[in-house]
This record gives C-alpha cells, sequence and structure tokens, in this order.
C-alpha cells in the first residue's frame, strides 16, 4: 500500500520564531522521520506576497527559511522540498477553485480579520468601531482575501491527506475540505479532503504578552530560532510571569508559567509534571533561568548546522525538490482541466 501524503508550507515573512518551530517545523522533522508517510514541504513564498515585501528582503528570507528546513532536519533524501512559486499549478488551481469559494467565506476567516485589524495599526488597549473596521476590509488587498484558496490548491494538488499546522490554520483546512467536497460532488471524485495535525503547542503564547500568539507581526513577544544565548537569556527574564510563585501548569489562573512549561518540555524531552516537580520550593527567576540554558542547548545544534549551509547547497536541493514537486502537480492539474472541460 502506498503511504498516505503529508503536506505543510511556511511563508518567507521573517524569521522563524519558536511557535513556528514547536507548531509545525518540528513535527515536520518527526512526521517526515516516523517513514508513515509520503511528506512534501514548500515555502509559501506566493503567500508572502500577500505583505508586499521588498524583493531582496523576499529573496533573502525565502533562501534563509529553506536553511531552517535542512538545519532543522528536513532531508531532501526523504521529503520533497520545494518553493510554492516554482510550480505553475498552484496559480492555476487557485484560478480554478476562485468560482467554487463564497467570498463571504473568506471574509469570515479570523486571521483575515486579525490582518485587516493590523493595519488600522491600533495602539494597545485602543478600541476601535466596525466602522473603521468596515473601511479596513475595503482598503485590503484581494490577495489577503484569498489566501485560503491559495492554500486550498498548495494542498489537494498534492492528493494529502494530512496537514501539520498550528492552531491558527485550522480554519482554513475547514475551507479546503468544503472546497473538496464541492468540487468533488460536481465534477467526481478528483480530490482527497485534508486533514490537520497538530502539535502539544498549537499555539505558543507571546513571551510579553500571555493572552497573545507569538507572531512575527509582534516581534517584541517572539523569541527567534537565530536569537544568540545573550538574547535569549534578556527575554527569558523579561518574559511574563503571573501572580504567585509556584512552577505550576495552570492555563487559566497561571498562562505565562504554564507557556513556559511547555517550552521547557518540548525542549527538554522531560513531561510537565517532572517539570514542576523539579522546581517546588524555587522561585520564578530560578526556573526562568534554567529555561534560558535548556533553550540555548536545544537551538544550538540547529544554529551551527545552518550557519553551515551554502547557498548554492541550498538551491541544489531546490532544484531537485521543484523537479519532483513539478511532476505530481502538473499531472493532478492536467486531470483537473480535463474534468471541468478546459482544453489541454
Ligand atoms: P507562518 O509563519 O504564519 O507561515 O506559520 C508557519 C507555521 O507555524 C504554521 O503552521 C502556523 O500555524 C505555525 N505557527 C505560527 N505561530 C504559531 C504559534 N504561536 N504557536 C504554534 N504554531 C504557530
Ligand atoms: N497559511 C500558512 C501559514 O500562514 C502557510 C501555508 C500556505 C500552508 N500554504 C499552506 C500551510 C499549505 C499548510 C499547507 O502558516
Amino acid at each position: 500500500m502506498r503511504k498516505p501524503i503529508l503536506i505543510s508550507g511556511i511563508q518567507p515573512t521573517g524569521k522563524l520564531h519558536l511557535g513556528n518551530y514547536l507548531g509545525a517545523l518540528k513535527n515536520f522533522v518527526d512526521l517526515q522521520n516516523s517513514g508513515k508517510y509520503q511528506c512534501y514541504f514548500f515555502i509559501a513564498d506566493m503567500h508572502a506576497l500577500t505583505e508586499n515585501p521588498n524583493p531582496k528582503d523576499l529573496q533573502k528570507n525565502t533562501i534563509d527559511l529553506m536553511a531552517s528546513f535542512l538545519a532543522a532536519r528536513l532531508n531532501p533524501k526523504k521529503s520533497t522540498l520545494f518553493i510554492q512559486s516554482q510550480i505553475s499549478a498552484h496559480l492555476q488551481l487557485y484560478e480554478i477553485l476562485g468560482p467554487l469559494t463564497p467570498v463571504s467565506e473568506l471574509l469570515r476567516m479570523t486571521a483575515f480579520k486579525e490582518k485587516v485589524i493590523q493595519t488600522l495599526k491600533l495602539k494597545e488597549g485602543q478600541i476601535f468601531t466596525r466602522e473603521d473596521f468596515e473601511r479596513a476590509v475595503d482598503e485590503s488587498n484581494f490577495g489577503l482575501a484569498a489566501y485560503p484558496v491559495l492554500m486550498t490548491a498548495d494542498i489537494i494538488l498534492y492528493d494529502a491527506k494530512f496537514v501539520p499546522v498550528g492552531r491558527d490554520q485550522l480554519q482554513h483546512l475547514e475551507l479546503a475540505r468544503t472546497l473538496v467536497r464541492k468540487f468533488n460532488n460536481k465534477y467526481g471524485k478528483t480530490f482527497t479532503e485534508p486533514k490537520p495535525l497538530l502539535t502539544k503547542v498549537p499555539r505558543l503564547m507571546s513571551l510579553d504578552d500571555s493572552t497573545k500568539k507569538m507572531a512575527k507581526s509582534r516581534p517584541a513577544g517572539c523569541l527567534f530560532m537565530d536569537d544568540s544565548p545573550a538574547i535569549i537569556r534578556q527575554k527569558l527574564t523579561r518574559a511574563t510571569t503571573d501572580s504567585g510563585k509556584e512552577i505550576k501548569y495552570d492555563v487559566k489562573n497561571k498562562p505565562g508559567v504554564s507557556n513556559l512549561l511547555l517550552i521547557y518540555s518540548e525542549l527538554s524531552g522531560k513531561s510537565v509534571s517532572t517539570i514542576e516537580k523539579m522546581y517546588v520550593g524555587k522561585g520564578y527567576a530560578e526556573f526562568k533561568k534554567d529555561l534560558a540554558e535548556v533553550i540555548i542547548r536545544a537551538l544550538r545544534p540547529f544554529q551551527e548546522r545552518k550557519k553551515k549551509l551554502k547557498p548554492a547547497e541550498i538551491k541544489k536541493v531546490l532544484a531537485v525538490g521543484n523537479k519532483k514537486a513539478n511532476t505530481v502537480a502538473s499531472k493532478k492539474i492536467n486531470e483537473v482541466k480535463r474534468k471541468i472541460g478546459l482544453l489541454i
């Protein structure tokens, strides 16, 4: 029996943070190494266009993200690693799925609404009106609204059954499932309904505000994968904890400490309850100091491997991956075109 197909992508929109790693990339590597799936991992560079990046930055971030993929131990011998924009079938399928997608569903997406709210450039605690929001929706770009349709194309083009992502992507996957059902009902069974795979850390919170998720758009709360030991120590010292003294996992009453416990557990391999026991009678300061060292130790091999990778080596890996992805995607897009009545 052929192994089920698994796919995921990350946008090259800036430096990778620990949320991306614990919510997605670390899981990509574990799933790849499980040997249970045919894996595809790609750089969603066309999705990054929705943020209107500077062209030089986009190129630099794309190569940097692929270096992070390789440094995290995604292995081109085991997984197909590629760049979304190099496979023209993604855009073709996106165009084909457009007429099946109600605009109202796109405007309801939480990620879209959050991006729109960001354009309001609110100060901390500032309130906005419904009219402010509606004006921002009218002014937002089409790419941002249509983002989940392209994401659907990315996934279903490869007949992926599983998609490892963080919790913020679940709504997009739900849309992908709806579009698959619609297409299959209209034109006959063509695509597979994808299912999400979440990690134990599907939503890592910011270090400076445990009510917000760690996100590239709020760099102050991020721990970046490339941060130096000195920066990591400094960020941990400043990380928000909660009232009280106990090191205890209690998301409701101690969201800050609980978030740090999850990081500690995931990077040390110790269970949360073991860590709680280790810190009975000890304070936040000692816990955070030790956690900084756990993070530094866990990131060191990644950072060392990344420094050694050469752009030429990265480009070579990509050329092979792009070719493999293109073969699979071209076959599928031709099948789709034939089914919907386009000449091929
Ligand atoms: P992005 O950088 O938005 O392309 O996200 C790449 C992957 O990281 C996606 O699967 C996200 O769901 C995941 N991710 C982003 N932020 C977090 C977070 N704070 N916690 C867990 N996963 C996250
Ligand atoms: N939307 C995802 C994010 O912001 C990135 C992405 C694009 C993706 N296409 C995908 C993830 C397909 C999984 C599968 O993180």
